[in-house]
């Protein structure tokens, strides 16, 4: 499916920009990911894009996951993505408390022998914003992440203070109240970000887009961490393309 075709289908469906997807949608097309895995679907908009650019490429599957909850969010994830004649590329998960559960589970079945065999090309964590559970989630993610795969986070820059800003005072589950001063006045993503993915031996490539999106491939080399812009959207799309070989 091409991408004005599935925008006008997802058109008024949160939580994706435009800009955002065609990224998502030209890095798919791109890096040609067998096997995608996406951590917070809500109502499947990303989870839409995805699947039409594997319909683009005519192969790819996506695994996406979410909460129970989310068989109550109006549109559901199996509503978008019949409704854009997609659903056959994606398996739709819900786990009651969180995707780390699944993540557990898909390590357990990966692995033989005391040996975890990654499974995904590209992870996408747009969930719950939390140090504790998306740095955890990375480092599951990254026991079934295959080598040159990517991983990219949503929300860099986002706050518990800007949640508690807009009269918040509980988020994915998460009781702000319950959190220290510092932990919510801090981007929690950007702290996984620095702290445990572009630190990591086996990470580089690591790119700020927007200052919302951060990618990184796991591959070795330079732990520098590059901030783009739209305007510099081309030379992302260069540098992909030239780290995929
Ligand atoms: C911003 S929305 C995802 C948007 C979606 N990726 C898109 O761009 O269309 C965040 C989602 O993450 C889910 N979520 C938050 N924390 C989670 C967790 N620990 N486990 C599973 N899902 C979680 C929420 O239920 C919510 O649906």
């Amino acid at each position: 499916m091409k991408f004005a075709e599935a925008a006008a289908a997802l058109k008024g469906i949160p939580h994706i920009s435009r800009h955002s997807a065609q990224i998502l949608y030209d890095f798919i097309l791109t890096a040609r990911p067998a096997n995608c895995l996406e951590l917070g679907f809500a109502h499947g908009a990303s989870s839409g894009y995805i699947c039409a650019a594997l319909d683009e490429l005519g192969s790819g599957r996506l695994t996406s996951v979410d909460i129970e909850a989310s068989r109550n969010f109006e549109p559901t994830i199996e509503e978008t993505l019949s409704r854009m004649q997609l659903a056959q590329y994606a398996d739709v998960r819900r786990e009651k408390n969180s995707y780390n559960w699944f993540l557990k589970k898909q390590v357990e079945a990966q692995t033989r022998d005391g040996h975890c065999t990654p499974y995904y090309d590209f992870v996408f964590i747009d969930g719950s914003k939390n140090w504790t559970i998306d740095g955890l989630a990375f480092f599951l993610a990254d026991k079934l992440l295959r080598e040159g795969g990517w991983i990219l986070f949503d929300d860099y820059e986002w706050r518990y203070a800007d949640a508690v800003e807009r009269g918040k005072h509980a988020t994915d589950g998460v009781s702000i109240r319950e959190l220290s001063e510092d932990q919510v006045d801090e981007p929690n993503v950007k702290a996984i970000f620095e702290l445990l993915v572009a630190q990591h031996p086996n990470y580089s490539n690591c790119q700020v887009q927007d200052r919302s999106w951060a990618w990184a491939q796991k591959v070795a080399g330079p732990k520098e961490i590059v901030h783009t812009r739209k305007s510099r959207l081309a030379s992302r799309l260069g540098r992909w393309k030239a780290s995929l070989g």
